[in-house]
């Protein structure tokens, strides 16, 4: 059995105070047993975010790391050790929004994935088409070269600690979600390439489906075989939407 696993992404969101009023939010939430719960702050409030919810089930990650591991005359990056350091528990890595905006390309992902792994932190490993990928019926071939070129350069084996993000780019911020049965066949998708590896590893990875994800339709998408939770975006924003698909993903 896999352990589902909610994670909110906060992108480049909040305030001190609206941090402040969502940590306390979260720290009153009932987790619900048997979920791994987790949350992606911008690094400014990752230390916040740490303090608050000591003592909570709920751990904490970062959306980004440099591509070098360990600390050093890098201006403006932060180190996965670093992370590590601070208590970080995941670290994002590979998300659309840098890929497409920033530029990142596969060659950097694989390296922060790997920097992530070398400092014990775990990677969260997004992969998505874009909608003109998808309508060019190109959605699977998209989504496996993004996996393969992380398995080619570090075996498989690594996604023994990691976890894969299936997150079509034209689902995310838009209200638009896949539905559960286009999520599926991409989430089998992504689970057969890993079984042809290695069908243990296959197995045990989560892969969480992310793109619009809210209370009203998180059920429906976590009772599909192969989605094992969720990358959450806007609605991880408010805390009681996030308890809510928390608990949707225990039902
Ligand atoms: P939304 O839930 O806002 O669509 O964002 C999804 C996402 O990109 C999470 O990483």
């Amino acid at each position: 059995m896999r352990r589902p696993l909610v994670a909110g992404n906060w992108k480049m969101h909040g305030t001190r105070a609206s941090v402040a009023e969502l940590l306390d939010g979260l720290r009153r939430l009932a987790v619900p047993n048997g979920v791994e719960v987790a949350v992606l702050p911008p690094f400014l409030f990752i230390d916040q975010a740490l303090n608050a919810l000591a003592g909570s089930s709920i751990a904490i990650g970062a959306q980004n790391c440099a591509e070098e591991a360990r600390q050093g005359a890098l201006t403006g990056e932060i180190a996965a050790s670093q992370l590590a350091d601070a208590g970080c528990a995941w670290v994002l890595v590979g998300h659309s929004e840098r890929r497409l905006i920033i530029g990142e390309r596969d060659e950097q992902v694989i390296r922060k994935f790997a920097a992530t792994q070398s400092v014990g932190l775990r990677p969260m490993l997004c992969v998505g088409e874009t909608l003109e990928q998808r309508e060019a019926g190109k959605t699977l071939e998209i989504v496996g070269q993004q996996l393969a070129c992380v398995i080619e350069s570090l075996g498989v084996a690594v996604f023994e600690r990691a976890v894969v993000a299936y997150e079509p780019v034209w689902a995310i911020g838009t209200g638009l979600t896949a539905t559960p049965q286009q999520a599926q066949e991409v989430h089998a998708a992504i689970r057969a390439q890993l079984a042809a590896e290695d069908a243990e590893v296959a197995q045990a990875v989560r892969i969480l489906y992310g793109g619009s994800v809210k209370a009203a339709n998180a059920a429906e998408l976590f009772g599909m075989p192969d989605i094992d939770g969720g990358l959450i975006g806007g609605a991880s924003l408010n805390a009681d939407e996030f308890g809510a698909i928390c608990c949707a993903a225990g039902s």
